[in-house]
């Protein structure tokens, strides 16, 4: 039984979704598990969790309550530039982490990894600020989408390579309040007329 409002209650939200893929309970059930996981690896490492805005706000604040041993937070944010496809997208840094990261154990927590861009950027950098170990962590994963290969420590869900919204991913900046992932219905983002 999850601790959200039933899908129906989402009213015009829930109106553009065709089929619900993950429910809430499953993916606050293995939010569970991937702290306990985390919780267990970093034991006495005090680790550094950082957040890329910002879709991934619902799975950090559902994950910190989650583990059990210290650890401290930050946020960077990016944009991306560029021409429309994927392969030729360039990202730049609008927030920087408010901390040095020498010699820390960081923990790289993703909403989403997709065609691998972002990450690839952004592991790049922090990188080259010597942390003590760099591992990534990521709630839903579209590994069919894949352009740059990206290692990954933690992996919450594999997803198919659909337009899928809710738990912090976006259609226009909206559903990212929904608490399960649902299939977009094609008219939302294929309008007829447009
Ligand atoms: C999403 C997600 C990742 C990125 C992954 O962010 O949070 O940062 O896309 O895609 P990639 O692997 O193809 O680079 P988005 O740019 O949609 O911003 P948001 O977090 O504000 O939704």
């Amino acid at each position: 039984m999850s601790g959200y409002y039933a899908p129906e209650a989402y009213g015009e939200l829930t109106d553009g979704i065709r089929e619900i893929l993950i429910p809430a309970e499953e993916i606050e059930s293995r939010i569970m598990e991937l702290g306990q996981a985390i919780s267990r690896d970093y034991e006495g490492c005090n680790p550094l969790l950082v957040g890329v805005l910002k879709g991934v706000v619902p799975f950090i604040a559902a994950l910190l309550p989650a583990i059990t041993i210290p650890i401290e937070l930050d946020f960077m944010a990016i944009s991306s530039y560029g021409p429309g496809s994927d392969s030729e997208r360039g990202v730049r840094l609008e927030k920087d982490l408010s901390s040095p990261i020498k010699g820390r154990h960081v923990l790289f927590i993703e909403d989403v990894i997709d065609t691998g861009l972002t990450l690839n950027y952004l592991l790049k950098n922090l990188r080259a600020r010597k942390p003590a170990s760099l591992k990534v962590c990521t709630l839903f994963n579209k590994s069919r989408r894949r352009l740059i290969e990206i290692p990954s420590a933690y992996v919450g869900f594999e997803l198919p390579n659909l337009f899928v919204v809710g738990y912090g991913l976006d259609y226009r900046e909206r559903y990212r309040n929904l608490p399960f992932v649902g299939l977009l219905k094609p008219e939302v983002f294929q309008p007829s007329g447009e």
